[in-house]
């Protein structure tokens, strides 16, 4: 009776977070011109320290901004959905995240059989939670080029497009010199003809990952790159990156922010319609994701920084929330009584993982009614499959098999089945424009590791032959 009671006062009180979606940047990792990229033990305790704050949030029983009705202890799996893409670097951050979102629980986690014998889950209680793999939004880190990665084939040629802009050509001959007096720090990895803004991001990537990892005597050059070199060049690498993601005029080059609008809208929308069965939708991704997702939502405009490529552990959240009484076996209150909340943290760049309110849609409202939040997002959300197809031009891969039926319920787009048929030509039509610098650098290397993978899937041809094979997208 107390109890209850308590829980009544509790949530009538304030406002209530009813679900939530958060879209994550995985930790430090090593460099993209360094393939296989692999998280770092510092990016490790990055993700997980971000885990345990989204656990403060979301999770804790104390917290005022816990989601109601979530298990606070031990997870339910079905409250919760977690995917990543099949990445080394995004895998193992989604799993970094997940043991400090719900950390280790002891003697709480302890199953009773029928003979009496308790027992207690490995690693003192640690807890399974399966991470899915989504084959959206090219997120692979092993890939230079992210749009590369998506397999939308006009938005590859909309980001190869920015190559010919006289944006691309004023910073490519303006930062001549900055590139050439980086040379000597990284004369290994990139040669003359390959230092240029072109690879805006991945040299000063290379640089960026080597002053944190590298130890002088490897490089004796690196302790000539000051500081404020390292800023111009992460200045112009943030405009490389922005303008591959997204362009005003052309809204397919901002395809995966496309795709993730539509997947928060789709999950968000379920946990509605579900009164609350799926509480925590998490999503780890590319800063690409971001950039593009920045873009569409009309945030640079009003705030300058949704330019910038957002650092490490950066995460954004959409959250329902709502103002009327609620409690936790109830129904939802109505649709007009739900608003979307839209926050950002950046990551290592930020002095806490708190997260930042900011107003969507150009708007100056923080809170959004989830009718406003649907129908603006649908201006630009892709949220189905065939959606996909005709503002990709692909016709191949799940392209290519009839629209009407769309298999199991939920129709995210599988953008195109990263299949190697299909992911060759990509790999190859991305080479023409965009450069993908690893390509001329260890072209000979790729080709061999392409008809190693080739072969392999004739052989076996099984899912992992076809999984593990990432050459193609190199
Ligand atoms: C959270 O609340 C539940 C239900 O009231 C309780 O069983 C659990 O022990 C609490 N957990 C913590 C860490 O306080
Ligand atoms: C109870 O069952 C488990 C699993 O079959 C077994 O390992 C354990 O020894 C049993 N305990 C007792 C006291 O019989
Ligand atoms: C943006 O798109 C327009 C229209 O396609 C194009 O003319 C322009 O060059 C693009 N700008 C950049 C920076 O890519
Ligand atoms: C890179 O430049 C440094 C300094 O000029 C030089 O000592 C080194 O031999 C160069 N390395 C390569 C691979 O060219
Ligand atoms: C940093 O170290 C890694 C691993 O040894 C190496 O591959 C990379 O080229 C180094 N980077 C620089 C800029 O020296
Ligand atoms: C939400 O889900 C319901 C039930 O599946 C559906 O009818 C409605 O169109 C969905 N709304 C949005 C915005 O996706
Ligand atoms: C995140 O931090 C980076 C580095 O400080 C900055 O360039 C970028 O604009 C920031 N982005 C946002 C959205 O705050």
């Amino acid at each position: 009776m107390l109890l209850a009671l308590a829980a009544t006062i509790q949530l009538s009180s304030a406002e209530t977070i009813l679900g939530a979606y958060v879209f994550h940047r995985h930790g430090d990792r090593t460099a993209k011109s360094t393939p296989p990229s692999s998280l770092t033990d510092l990016g490790y305790v990055e993700v997980n320290g971000h885990g345990s704050y989204y656990n403060s949030r979301y999770i804790a029983n104390s917290s005022a901004a816990r989601i109601l009705g979530i298990e606070s202890d031990v997870v339910k799996l079905s409250q919760l959905a977690v995917s990543s893409p099949s990445d080394n670097v995004l895998q193992n951050s989604a799993a970094g995240w997940l043991q400090g979102l719900y950390p280790p629980a002891g003697y709480a986690s302890n199953q009773t059989l029928r003979n009496g014998s308790k027992v207690e889950s490995p690693l003192n209680g640690f807890q399974l939670i399966p991470i899915s793999i989504t084959s959206t939004n090219g997120g692979s880190e092993n890939s230079q080029w992210l749009q590369g990665a998506t397999n939308c084939q006009n938005a590859e040629s909309s980001s190869n497009d920015f190559f010919n802009s006289d944006l691309f050509n004023s910073y490519q001959s303006s930062s001549l010199d900055l590139y050439r007096s980086v040379s000597p720090a990284v004369n290994g990895t990139f040669n003359e003809s390959q230092l240029t803004f072109k690879n805006a991001y991945t040299i000063w990537d290379l640089l960026n990952v080597a002053l944190i990892h590298n130890s002088t005597d490897s490089n004796p050059a690196l302790a000539d790159v000051s500081t404020d070199t390292m800023h111009q060049l992460f200045l112009l690498a943030n405009i490389h990156e922005y303008n591959l993601a997204y362009n005003s005029t052309d809204a397919v080059r901002a395809i995966s922010g496309a795709v993730l609008a539509g997947q928060v809208l789709t999950a968000l929308n379920s946990t509605i319609t579900g009164n609350g069965k799926s509480k925590l939708n998490v999503q780890f991704g590319a800063y690409g994701t971001f950039l593009s997702y920045f873009g569409l939502a009309g945030l640079p405009p009003t705030n300058a920084i949704f330019t910038g490529i957002p650092d490490y552990a950066s995460s954004m959240a959409w959250e329902l929330v709502t103002n009327a009484t609620v409690s936790a076996n109830g129904d939802f209150p109505s649709t007009s009584d739900i608003s979307v909340r839209f926050l950002f943290n950046n990551g290592t760049s930020s002095s806490s993982a708190d997260l930042t309110p900011y107003a969507l849609f150009g708007g100056s409202s923080i809170e959004i009614p989830w009718d406003d939040f649907v129908s603006q997002t649908q201006k630009f959300a892709v949220t189905d499959q065939q959606q996909w197809c005709s503002l990709c031009g692909n016709t191949d891969g799940a392209c290519a098999s009839n629209t009407t039926s769309s298999g199991s319920g939920s129709s995210t787009p599988a953008a195109a089945s990263s299949s190697n048929g299909s992911g060759i030509s990509t790999a190859v039509a991305g080479v023409i424009g965009a450069m993908v610098t690893l390509g001329v650098i260890l072209g000979l290397e790729a080709l061999i590791l392409l008809l190693g993978g080739l072969r392999l899937v004739k052989k076996g041809a099984s899912a992992a032959a076809l999984s593990t094979n990432g050459a193609a997208e190199k």
